[in-house]
């Protein structure tokens, strides 16, 4: 290790230093949401007070949420997956019809097409940002068209004013699946304003966790009302509404719907956790500037992009490696951390290597050459505001010792 350039505290990379830190006595695990006690303070409320399922800290959660991504209508449910499909659902998808997905993607964003009888038609990904490449999009529209779903991997924006304006020209909804992406921002405008109807987790791991959540936004009253409608079993009026002092026993089911809606224990954590997301956001803004700070000076790494544009929510740190450039595989090298105990996980294996995807719509690894490229080098990183600067440290400690052994 003598003489390489190694991670110094202190934001600087140093040209002599060698950090000796040892690996870590203890395990860092790779994601730990964000507890306050006001968090716990507002759960032991809702559990004191009586009133667990959806009720009025649901609909103070919805009315807030609504106002920080600058929508006119957010209904809050039980997870992103349940957001997109209740989406799918607003725009009317039929049997047959087609719907565009990038590949490299988590299965909710393309599982929720087949709910439908409906057909995922699959596009490979930008190389840099790992987002719907636009320059792939336009040759993917046929007359079955339906809607095209936008993912933005990591928190990292996709280039929407390409997207909405390949969408607009040929009268298809988008729909965003912003799993990743609270709070984030793409030339100023809030994720959450911009497509048609745009879907929020909040699960466990994500930027604002409710243990299992989502929530979905849109500009259009006719999709949020009936979004609202179908996430309670499509009943006309909300059990709060039946249940509380100014309700009655009386309600009409208009259409089949689903049993999506969040509960106010849910919404107490959300309403805390977005209290506080700006701070939270700062936090992980720290630390992926500075593992960018550090792995972009070492040419066995590649550093997720952060251009000016756009505001990266950071969810996920996306780290690549070159792997020209070393002797081991992307999944030693993740042994290798897990021996440092340093916890880490890989996002995403691309939808068709996966045997469902694969089988029913018979496609090869090849199909897809850049999700392809990008699964093979990827590794998620630590990155939330529980951790310490030491913590921080020991992940770019561990990460320089693998590369001191394994570079070419
Ligand atoms: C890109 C993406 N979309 C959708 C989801 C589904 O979110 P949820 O678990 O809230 O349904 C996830 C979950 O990790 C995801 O990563």
């Amino acid at each position: 290790m003598e003489g390489k350039s190694f991670p110094t505290r202190g934001g600087s990379v140093g040209t002599s230093t060698i950090d000796v830190r040892k690996p870590r006595a203890t395990y860092l695990p790779f994601a730990v949401p964000h507890i306050t006690q006001a968090e716990i303070d507002e759960v032991v409320d809702t559990l004191r007070n009586g009133w667990l399922t959806t009720g009025p800290k649901t609909k103070r959660f919805e009315c807030e949420f609504a106002r920080k991504v600058n929508a006119p209508y957010a209904v809050a449910v039980n997870s992103a997956t349940a957001a997109m499909h209740l989406a799918l659902d607003a725009i009317g998808l039929q049997p047959g019809d087609e719907v565009i997905v990038p590949v490299y993607t988590f299965t909710a964003s393309a599982e929720v097409i087949i709910y439908f009888r409906a057909r995922p038609i699959f596009v490979d990904v930008d190389p840099v940002t790992c987002n719907l490449n636009p320059a792939q999009l336009e040759k993917c529209i046929t007359p079955r068209t339906r809607a095209i779903i936008v993912v933005h991997i990591a928190g990292l924006p996709a280039e929407m004013d390409s997207i909405l304006s390949i969408a607009r020209a040929h009268n298809l909804p988008v729909i965003e699946d912003a799993a990743h992406a609270f709070p984030a921002r793409y030339r100023g405008r809030m994720i959450g304003s911009m497509g048609d109807l745009t879907a929020f987790s909040f699960y466990a791991t994500k930027t604002l966790s409710t243990g299992e959540g989502g929530m979905l936004t849109t500009a259009n009253a006719e999709y949020a009302e009936r979004a609202s409608m179908q996430s309670l079993h499509g009943i006309s009026r909300d059990a709060w509404k039946r249940y509380g002092a100014e309700g009655s026993w009386y309600y009409e089911v208009i259409q089949a719907g689903y049993k999506y809606n969040m509960t106010d224990i849910a919404a107490a954590l959300g309403l805390h956790q977005l209290a506080r997301c700006d701070w939270l956001l700062e936090r992980r803004q720290t630390i992926a500037k500075r593992y960018t700070e550090v792995f972009s000076q070492w040419p066995e790494l590649g550093t997720p992009p952060d251009p000016p544009h756009i505001e990266h929510a950071w969810h996920l740190y996306m780290l690549r490696l070159q792997l020209e450039r070393l002797t081991i595989t992307r999944d030693a090298f993740i042994q290798e951390l897990a021996r440092a105990n340093i916890g880490t996980s890989v996002h995403f294996i691309p939808l068709h290597l996966h045997p469902f995807y694969r089988e029913t719509y018979q496609l090869v690894p090849g199909d897809f050459p850049v999700a392809l490229d990008i699964y093979q080098r990827v590794i998620s990183l630590p990155i939330y505001p529980g951790m310490s600067d030491d913590d921080v440290e020991d992940v770019i400690a561990a990460i320089g010792r693998i590369i001191e052994t394994f570079k070419k």
